[in-house]
């Protein structure tokens, strides 16, 4: 399995210095507002993706007086055939200038970190993945295709490559033939990412509707999920769409349809979620689908995710936090999850428990008795 055995935080947010030892299973961090819990699953956020979910302005994560913030892991994966491996990863950033380690060295990818780290983030703003625009709906499929495919990334590369020129001439309304020259690279990874893309939309989709069922036994009807290319559906000749909707095109200044464009509608009894579901449903939705994607990579890469949930309680009622920590469990994820109460997030196993109390910063490991 893949778990954080070491953690170190500095100067990120309100957390001076953090350091803990995580246990494989359930990691519970339990503090009062404001006490940096938010701060320590988006610590581990960072490092993985590169980003934060709360901000795009990163000097704002540097504990205030403080030049630069760390985090620092250690992560475990052991295979059943296969021995130990263990890697050292951190990042440092400083206003300027942003660092990533591996074992020692200075590394330039972000990819390297991501693939040694894969994480999976729940807050309580996470059903906006339904409500929200097609983007994060993307970036969760691509997730999954980024893990799965290791052309995913090269051609993603490429495609926003030409996309950007592409774009670049339609707004300088440059001449038909100078906008034409991006358009085979465009359609030849574009084809290739939507190829990859219905593969993996293909193999989640099982995985989807076994966790909705245990999730939201109610629900009678399995869910669909509706890919879109990113064109429009009868298309078979993605070339002669650009070339027939050139002059819409440099009237928008950009490009209209490709990859960059692909959406999932997510349907019950021919319903989009977002309109059907209660709120407590679409959150407990969007739990299926990041388990379903667990599995997924699991069963593929025999790598089980990290699981951060930020503020569980918020997320669901009693009976699904239950639900949710009893798959969690027999899915074997390390799970790390913050809370402003302990009583209100059973312990199952005590054998792979560990509890701290933060308080303004300070993390304190607690008794399990
Ligand atoms: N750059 C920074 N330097 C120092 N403190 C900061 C910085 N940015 C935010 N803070 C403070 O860090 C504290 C921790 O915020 P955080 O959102 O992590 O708390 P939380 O425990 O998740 O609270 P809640 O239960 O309300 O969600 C807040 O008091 C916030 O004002
Ligand atoms: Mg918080």
């Amino acid at each position: 399995m893949t778990q954080i055995t070491q953690l170190s935080i500095q100067h990120f947010r309100n957390c001076q210095h953090i350091q803990c030892e995580l246990s494989r299973g359930l990691n519970l961090i339990v503090g009062d507002n404001a006490a940096g819990k938010t701060a320590i699953i988006e610590a581990i956020w960072v490092l993985a993706t590169g980003r934060s979910f709360r901000t795009a302005k990163s000097h704002l994560l540097i504990q205030h007086q403080q030049e630069a913030l760390t985090v620092f892991t250690e992560v475990t994966s052991s295979h059943e055939n296969k021995s130990i491996a263990s890697h050292r990863l951190g990042v440092q950033k400083t206003t300027q200038q942003s660092q990533l380690r591996m074992d020692g060295e200075t590394i330039q990818s972000q990819a390297t970190i991501a693939q040694h780290l894969p994480v999976q983030l729940l807050t309580p703003e996470s059903h906006k993945l339904l409500e929200d625009g097609p983007k994060a709906r993307r970036q969760f499929m691509d997730w999954g295709c980024f893990h799965q495919s290791s052309d995913f990334m090269p051609l993603w590369r490429n495609y926003q490559r030409a996309l950007k020129q592409r774009n670049q001439a339609l707004k300088k309304q440059l001449p038909k033939a100078q906008v034409q020259l991006w358009d085979q690279t465009l359609v030849e990874n574009a084809l290739k990412i939507d190829g990859i893309r219905q593969t993996y939309l293909k193999n989640l989709t099982p995985y989807l509707v076994t966790f909705c069922q245990s999730l939201m036994p109610e629900i009678t009807e399995n869910v669909v999920c509706q890919y879109r290319a990113g064109w429009p559906k009868n298309t078979n000749d993605l070339m002669a769409l650009y070339a027939l909707n050139f002059q819409k095109e440099k009237a928008l200044g950009h490009t209209q349809y490709g990859a960059h464009r692909a959406d999932i509608r997510f349907k019950f009894s021919g319903q989009e979620a977002i309109n059907t579901l209660s709120r407590g449903q679409q959150k407990l939705f969007v739990c299926a689908l990041l388990l379903a994607q667990a599995s997924l990579h699991e069963k593929t890469l025999q790598e089980p995710v990290i699981m951060l949930i930020d503020d569980l309680p918020a997320e669901l009622d009693e009976t699904h936090r239950l639900k949710l920590l009893e798959l969690l469990q027999v899915l074997k994820i390390q799970h790390i999850i913050t809370s402003t109460s302990q009583t209100l997030i059973p312990i199952l196993n005590t054998n792979t428990t560990h509890i701290w109390q933060l308080n303004k910063g300070t993390l304190i490991q607690k008794s399990l008795l």
